[in-house]
């Protein structure tokens, strides 16, 4: 009788699904600098993990990145059934090889190429890994016309106004000189004159930006090819245009459509952006598109017949996750023009509005509302009103309510000049706009009652540095 009881209970355990917090596995703390010798349950390992993960900042609410942190459903699932597929297998996932060459296109005609159903372009990581291939399209440009012309191709340079660090990671690792125009008080990008002083014999190009990384100013495209044009004129160097369109590229062509900056300027020889920033596709895909086909010359691009058919590839890596690519596709349909101008449109007045906002309480002047350029509010402390803390305390204190808003110091010639700015990303709506002026008045009002006797310095400020 005993003994039946006994079995039904083993029976009955068999079946049952524990808590995941009563076995031991989670009871004793995992290895965690070397592989566990046993396997472990999958709910509980997933449990660990998760649990884990809480430490990391809420994405949400975090306001320096530029990289979207809310998708729709929809995108998750698409993820979902693209899990396999491999961006690079083109032969064996030939639908997801045809998705790629239709946003290929549809940017291309986004951005007036002037053979957008025939022009050539890949997906990235990123705008970093876009920037590495288009310097790299430049570089050999340059290379093959001294060649050409029997002269040194020593010191090569590439001209830019201030860039994000994915253009200094190219210089130094394709061996290329930057020359970068410094910021001035006042000035946060390049200006055409600045930019023709830099430019001599060894220019590969000149990059310019569309959105800076540090204040969101779109720099100047139109004058600086117009500037180089006259340049060219004068002294015969014919030098190329790249835009960093990393963010704008996916902001100005739907609320700013007369700003001209793109392939309608014949200078402009390449172009990137990040899907996964302003083009609203999950983290992990970036374009970089070329006017023309001759733009990219042939001996980057490397036929592979290993994997079925003969297939072309230029990127830094090999195999790379296909599902970013195709739900940037879905994002490109779902929404159309009409979609992302509403969705761009309702970023740019939160940011005006976070901007009149955040400019009225007193301390802060604003460098950049938003109206323009990005939707991104950067702000620098007024050097006239004497406040309580400096941006890296004020970075510090909104912490305590999770908010991520980094500070940080510009670029030469204005180092010392500290700074604060937020992104406003799809999915900031005007009511968590509203939920954090609450916090930032909280946290200036309680430096009033509690000034800092020893302010945080940039280098102890919690890291968020792009240089
Ligand atoms: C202007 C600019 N270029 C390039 C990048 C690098 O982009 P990604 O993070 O997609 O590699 C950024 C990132 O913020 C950027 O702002």
């Amino acid at each position: 009788m005993l003994h039946t009881k006994r079995k039904n209970h083993d029976a009955r355990n068999a079946a049952v699904v524990e808590d995941v917090f009563a076995p031991t596995d989670l009871t004793a703390q995992m290895p965690k600098y070397k592989l566990p010798e046993f396997e472990h349950d999958p709910r509980q390992v997933y449990q660990l993990i998760v649990d884990e993960l809480m430490l990391d900042g809420n994405a949400r609410q975090n306001l320096a990145s530029f990289c979207g942190t809310w998708e729709e459903p929809e995108v998750h699932h698409l993820l979902d059934v693209s899990l396999g597929k491999n961006m690079i297998d083109k032969d064996e996932y030939p639908q997801t090889a045809e998705i790629e060459a239709r946003c290929v296109h549809i940017l291309a005609d986004l951005w007036h190429s002037p053979r957008a159903a025939d022009t050539i372009g890949t997906s990235t990581t990123g705008s970093s890994e876009a920037a590495m291939l288009s310097g790299l399209a430049l570089k050999w440009r340059w290379r093959r016309h001294r060649q050409t012309a029997g002269q040194s191709i020593e010191r090569p340079n590439l001209v830019s106004g201030p860039v994000q660090v994915c253009w200094h990671k190219f210089a130094r690792y394709f061996d290329v000189e930057l020359r970068e125009i410094p910021m001035k008080p006042g000035q946060y990008v390049a200006h055409p004159e600045d930019v023709l002083a830099r430019c001599d014999d060894n220019t590969i190009g000149v990059v310019t930006t569309l959105g800076t990384t540090f204040t969101g100013h779109n720099e100047p495209v139109a004058a600086i090819c117009a500037a180089l044009d006259q340049y060219q004129t004068q002294t015969g160097r014919d030098i190329p245009v790249h835009v960093d369109a990393a963010s704008g590229g996916f902001v100005a062509p739907f609320l700013d459509p007369d700003l001209v900056w793109d392939f309608t300027l014949p200078r402009v020889q390449s172009i990137n952006a990040s899907g996964h920033k302003y083009g609203l596709a999950p983290l992990g895909v970036g374009w970089v598109i070329w006017r023309e086909k001759t733009s990219l010359p042939e001996d980057l691009v490397f036929r592979v017949n290993y994997l079925g058919g003969e297939m072309s590839t230029f990127g830094l890596s090999f195999s790379r996750p296909g599902g970013q690519v195709i739900a940037q596709y879905y994002k490109l349909l779902r929404l159309g023009r009409e979609g992302y101008r509403k969705v761009m449109a309702g970023l740019r007045e939160t940011a005006a509005y976070l901007a009149d906002e955040i400019g009225g309480l007193g301390p802060f002047e604003i460098l950049h509302d938003g109206r323009e350029g990005l939707p991104v509010v950067a702000w620098a402390l007024r050097p006239d009103v004497a406040s309580g803390f400096n941006l890296f305390d004020l970075s510090n204190q909104l912490r305590t309510t999770g908010w991520q808003v980094p500070a940080y110091t510009l670029l030469p010639d204005i180092s010392d000049l500290a700074v604060q700015r937020i992104v406003v990303r799809h999915g900031f709506d005007r009511d968590m706009a509203a939920l954090f002026l609450n916090d930032l008045r909280r946290s200036v009002a309680y430096f009033d009652a509690h000034p800092v006797t020893a302010s945080l310095q940039p280098e102890e400020a919690q890291s968020f540095n792009h240089s």
